[in-house]
Order: C-alpha cells, then structure tokens, then sequence
C-alpha cells in the first residue's frame, strides 16, 4: 500500500512545494514538532522531513520541502493521486508544549512550514503566539495566510522590504522582547545562521529559546550519526534525542561545519539524476 498525494501546490515554483499526503495512522498520532521519514520508491533514498499540519479527521499530514537535491527533485516529479513507497512517522519528540503565557515563534525559509505547526500547538494549548516569519523577498514568505488564520500577531520581516520590517527577524525579536512584559519561550526553526542569531539576542534577556535541528538528518532513526550535534557538551542525536533543543546549549559552530558534509555525493547523485 503507498501513502497518496492528496494535493501538490507549488508554494515557490521550482523551488518550493507542499503536499498534503493520506496517511491516517500518522496523522491520528503525529504532534507539533514530529517528523516523518519518506520514500519514494524502492530504491530511494528515504528522507526526513517536519510535519507542517496534520488533520487526524482527514487522516492527512502536510509536508513542505524545498527542491535542493536528487531526491526532492524527484519528489516533484510526483502528481497529485500519485503515491510514495513509504512514509513512517510520528517520530523524534514531540515540542514540550504548555499554557506558558507568551510565545514568541520564528520561522525562515521552509522552517516556517514547521514552526506553524508549532505555533498552533501553543494557540491551542492557550498561549498567545507572536510570529515572526522571514524572507529574503515578499514572494518566499510562505504559510503568511495559514499562520494568520489562527495567530492574530504575524509580523514579517524582509530583506528588501517589500513587505513589512526591512531587514532580519532577530530586529523584530528584539524589539519584542525589549518591549513586552515577559515572553515565556522563543521558539525558531530555519537556517541554522537565522537560529543561532535568535539565540544571540535571546541570551542577554535569559528567555527560554527551543531550536529545532532537523535539517542535519539523513536516516532519521539514529543509525546514520549524521545528525550527531554538541549540546551542553553531551553528544545527542537530533533525530532520536530532538529534534528540538534549547538553543542557548546547542554548539552552533561545530553544526555549521557539518551541514554540507555530504554535499559532494549529494552533487553527483543529482548529476546522475539529471542525465
Ligand atoms: Fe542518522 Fe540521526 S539522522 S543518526
């Protein structure tokens, strides 16, 4: 049995897609912050990737994936009723979520898609969610209207200015944090620069701050070590040990330095796919 595309949208065109996808013992499980692992076919490589929604009714998950790589490209040769060979999850932990007061939620780039399921995690829990979303331009803001739907406070952030705040999310936070009574916990998830620098301005303020490190996986199961990460000096696994972490202990420079360690095999896979 294969899990079918209930609808494909290109989000940002060619580069940018999310699909809704049937997998209803998934969806009845799946909670903010949890993973799924996906495989096209047979002998594709299976790849993680954040829940961004999930609707147990509907028995359906949302997945948001920027085309980067062989086995993305692939995915977007794939038609709405077309059907992936494998999608196992809920999987890695699920975010600590609790009626905490005001929570502060970052996203940049495909990272908004998951921090949205986040965020309404903690509407739902009672919070009041301020989001901050970011893009380099106004056309790569993605879930603008999904987020407000149910978050009365997104602020954007651009780096051209074509619309909102021109300039990084980190200015916004800052100028929340400086001004509101007390913010209970930041959350951000996207390029792991965007959350280093979240967590840079939330240290002198001691707020809370959760980031979630899952662009560095690979098998999502903890086997590969790929996903190996420094947080308060204890080797963990952000497939199996997060892929959430308090960002304020996390070893930001050793991450950088492995988020490309497979970019060689990664070029020439995709040179063979392109052929
Ligand atoms: Fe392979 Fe975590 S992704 S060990």
């Amino acid at each position: 049995m294969g899990y079918t595309i209930r609808v494909k949208e290109e989000l940002i065109p060619g580069q940018t897609t999310m699909m809704v996808i049937e997998a209803p013992q998934i969806a009845k499980k799946a909670k903010p912050g949890n993973f799924v692992m996906l495989r096209v076919s047979e002998h594709g490589e299976r790849i993680p990737l954040t829940i961004a929604d999930c609707d147990a009714e509907q028995g359906t998950v949302t997945i948001v994936y920027l085309v980067v790589g062989k086995t993305t490209a692939e995915m977007n040769t794939l038609k709405q009723g077309d059907q992936f060979m494998d999608v196992c999850g809920p999987l890695g932990k699920a975010t600590h979520i609790e009626k905490s007061g005001t929570v502060v939620c970052v996203g940049g780039g495909t990272g908004i898609a998951a921090m949205h399921h986040i965020a309404k995690g903690h509407v739902e829990a009672g919070n009041r969610v301020i989001a901050i979303i970011g893009a380099r331009s106004k056309n790569l803001l993605l879930f603008c209207t999904e987020l407000s739907s149910f978050c009365p406070e997104v602020r954007i952030a651009t780096d051209d200015g074509s619309e909102g705040h021109k300039g990084f999310v980190t200015e916004i936070l800052k100028d929340i944090l400086e001004t509101e009574d007390e913010v209970a916990e930041v959350v951000a998830i996207g390029p792991v620069p965007m959350m280093e620098a979240v967590c840079r301005v939330t240290l002198p303020f001691g707020t809370k701050t959760t980031v979630s490190l899952n662009s560095i996986m690979v098998d999502g199961i903890g086997m590969c070590g790929a996903c190996r990460c420094t947080v308060g000096g204890k080797t963990l696994f952000a497939c199996v040990d997060g892929p959430e972490f308090d960002g304020h202990q996390v070893d930001f420079g050793e991450l950088k330095s492995r988020l490309w360690q497979f970019k060689k095999q990664e070029e020439e896979s995709m040179e063979l796919f392109s052929k």
